[in-house]
């Protein structure tokens, strides 16, 4: 029998999740394996290793690999250690016609390294380009940690990234 890694999900961790099964079935407690990879990622500053996908599916009720299927699909979820905020540009034609790319470069040059690295302080990932992100009428535009921010200009990525602990 394998050793339980239950232990290395928080309190905290736990109560989140449990709000998300809250929203399912009692016998779908897979629906909230995306949640709950976002919410340990969170946990585990910006990334989460196999021992806590297996905690999660443990956790759900799962097997680890329909865990690791769901980690590797999405985007938003980062399986090895980066950056603890999460940075990502649209690139997608719209908000490229709106001066995404101009956004990027200002990123790059801001924080010292390119798309798809962290800074070595371990506060920042830029993330590689982005697909649409579905606020198309605010590009040019960038997702922080899940919270949208619209309508960017060079000052207002600075203010942006400048409040990031
Ligand atoms: S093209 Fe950027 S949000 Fe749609």
């Amino acid at each position: 029998m394998t050793e339980s890694k239950l232990h290395l999900l928080t309190d905290h961790s736990r109560e989140e999740i449990d709000g998300w099964l809250a929203r399912y079935p009692e016998d779908q407690k897979q629906s909230a394996s995306l949640a709950a990879l976002r919410i340990v990622q969170h946990q585990n500053d910006g990334h989460v290793t196999v021992d806590l996908m297996d905690a999660i599916a443990e956790y759900l009720g799962m097997e680890p690999i329909s865990v690791y299927e769901v980690a590797s699909f999405y985007s938003m979820i980062e399986t090895k250690p980066c950056g603890r905020h999460h940075v990502s540009v649209c690139t997608n034609i719209a908000c490229s016609l709106m001066g995404s790319d101009e956004i990027v470069d200002h990123c790059e040059k801001k924080l010292g390294i390119k798309t798809g690295e962290s800074t070595s302080d371990g506060r920042i990932l830029l993330k590689k380009e982005e697909e649409c992100l579905a606020a198309c009428g605010g590009g040019p535009m960038m997702q922080v940690d899940h919270v949208y921010y619209e309508n960017l200009t060079p000052e207002k990525v600075d203010e942006i990234l400048d409040k990031l602990d």
